[in-house]
């Protein structure tokens, strides 16, 4: 099938890409010209495992191309994927005049019967009211179907091959169906509902994951008051199936792009519709003090934290990822900026970027290694692979005081007994 794709950002990239890979013919646009200028060379703006190679090849064999240009794009498509950002407004609300903006340039250029789908996340009832302004602007037919995206930054190549499901919420089977086709070399299975009902499960869903995280966080902060250990906890509970095992991991608390962004969005929705989420209400108020444990920690253990020489392990807001989109760490620097420490960072990806007020103010470490070298106390905040597996005997070796608090519980209590470190983590008894 033909398809577009506009927005080459991570959702609308893996789609467009992925979508070539099994066979389809693919046009992705973009407004940013520098954006689509590094695609057509094959480089891949962010940084996602194994996107970068599936960009290649399928440039290659020409099933993928990209443009700026809305004609080549929307004129004689089967289907035209919205997957602009909707980024968040000050109130919480969403703003969806990217996607707005998009789907009228696809109504002015359509020629024939053409299947819009929004995979952008968008409050309830969208779909509604873009049909209406995409009639005001087309005589052709045309169908609008929401399809939600549940793929996770970092691995969204693996996502897409092992969805759990496609949620698709149109109103004509034809719509519907010419959808489910796309989908169909990925194997996954297929839900069919109601365009209302498919927007809201995108919130509902990341609503439910941030609330089992924030959950899991304020057990963590029990059981370090009550002695116990909530690895084990969460591995008892999650043994019980119908709790399941995922996002009971204990942390600093969800970051990103999606759960703090949606999570407020379906407040703000559900306010505007007089119902009340206190349970969605009180996850994302535990999530906001989730951060501070490191801080409450440190202040525990040193006097002052004027001056003390602290190394931050992990800067993106999860593993395999560049994206610093509502990142825990930037909150612990922001606090430990104002309470004078000196900050000394290192992430396997994020290297200076630039424009973030916060980083511009804190030293840039090439390795673990010298992050550690010197430091009075180490912070672990993002789990990567790298810092999961350095040695906590070299901390030992590399550190003036080796006094580490781990935000992300990434070695076993006695591994920490033997490296002869000061250990403090979430949720766990304290080694010292
Ligand atoms: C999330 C959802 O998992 C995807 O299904 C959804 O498509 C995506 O949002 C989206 O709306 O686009 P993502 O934000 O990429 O994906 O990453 P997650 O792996 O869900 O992690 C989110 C945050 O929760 C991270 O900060 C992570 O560190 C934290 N987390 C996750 C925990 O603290 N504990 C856990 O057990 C799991």
């Amino acid at each position: 099938m033909q398809i577009t794709v506009v927005g080459t950002g991570y959702v609308g990239l893996v789609t467009g890409v992925t979508f070539a890979e099994v066979g389809h013919e693919v046009i992705c646009i973009d407004v940013d010209s520098t954006k689509i200028k590094m695609l057509k060379r094959g480089e891949v703006p962010f940084y996602e495992p194994g996107l970068q190679q599936l960009l290649v090849h399928n440039l290659a064999n020409g099933r993928l191309t990209f443009t700026t240009d809305g004609d080549e794009a929307y004129r004689l498509r089967d289907v035209i994927y919205v997957a602009v950002g909707t980024p968040s407004k000050a109130d919480g609300a969403v703003d969806v005049s990217y996607m707005e903006q998009a789907v009228v340039d696809v109504a002015k250029a359509i020629e024939e019967y053409t299947v819009i789908v929004i995979k952008s996340t968008v409050p309830v009832g969208t779909n509604e009211r873009v049909r209406a302004m995409v009639a005001q602007h087309t005589s052709c037919p045309f169908d609008l179907v929401s399809n939600p995206e549940f793929l996770r930054e970092g691995s969204a190549i693996y996502d897409i091959y092992h969805g759990d499901r496609i949620v698709i919420g149109a109103e004509h089977e034809r719509a519907a169906e010419t959808v489910a086709m796309l989908h169909k070399p990925f194997g996954t299975p297929i839900f069919h509902t109601d365009p209302r009902s498919a927007e809201l499960i995108k919130y509902a869903a990341n609503a439910f994951l941030a609330t089992k995280i924030s959950y899991i966080n304020e057990i963590a902060n029990l059981c370090e008051r009550l002695g116990a250990n909530v690895d084990a906890v969460a591995h008892g509970i999650g043994l019980d199936r119908r709790i399941g095992a995922q996002f009971l991991q204990a942390g600093l608390g969800y970051g990103g792009s999606c759960f703090p962004k949606d999570t407020r969005a379906l407040l703000h929705m559900a306010e505007t519709a007089q119902s009340d989420l206190r349970v969605l209400a009180a996850a994302s108020t535990v999530n906001e003090r989730q951060p501070y444990v490191v801080i409450e920690k440190l202040k525990k253990r040193f006097s002052s934290l004027r001056g003390l020489r602290i190394a931050l392990l992990g800067l993106s807001f999860k593993p395999n990822t560049d994206d610093l989109r509502e990142a825990v760490s930037l909150v612990i620097l922001q606090e430990l900026q104002a309470a004078g420490a000196s900050l000394i960072v290192y992430d396997p990806v994020v290297d200076h970027p630039k424009g973030n007020r916060v980083l511009e103010q804190v030293m840039f470490a090439g390795s673990i290694d010298e992050a550690l070298s010197g430091a009075e106390a180490s912070i672990i905040v993002t789990e990567w692979e790298e810092i999961k597996a350095f040695p906590l005997a070299r901390y030992k070796v590399l550190m003036k005081e080796a006094v580490v608090i781990d935000g992300r519980n990434c070695y076993p209590l006695a591994k920490a007994e033997k490296a002869g470190v000061e250990y403090y983590s979430i949720g766990r008894p304290a080694v010292n």
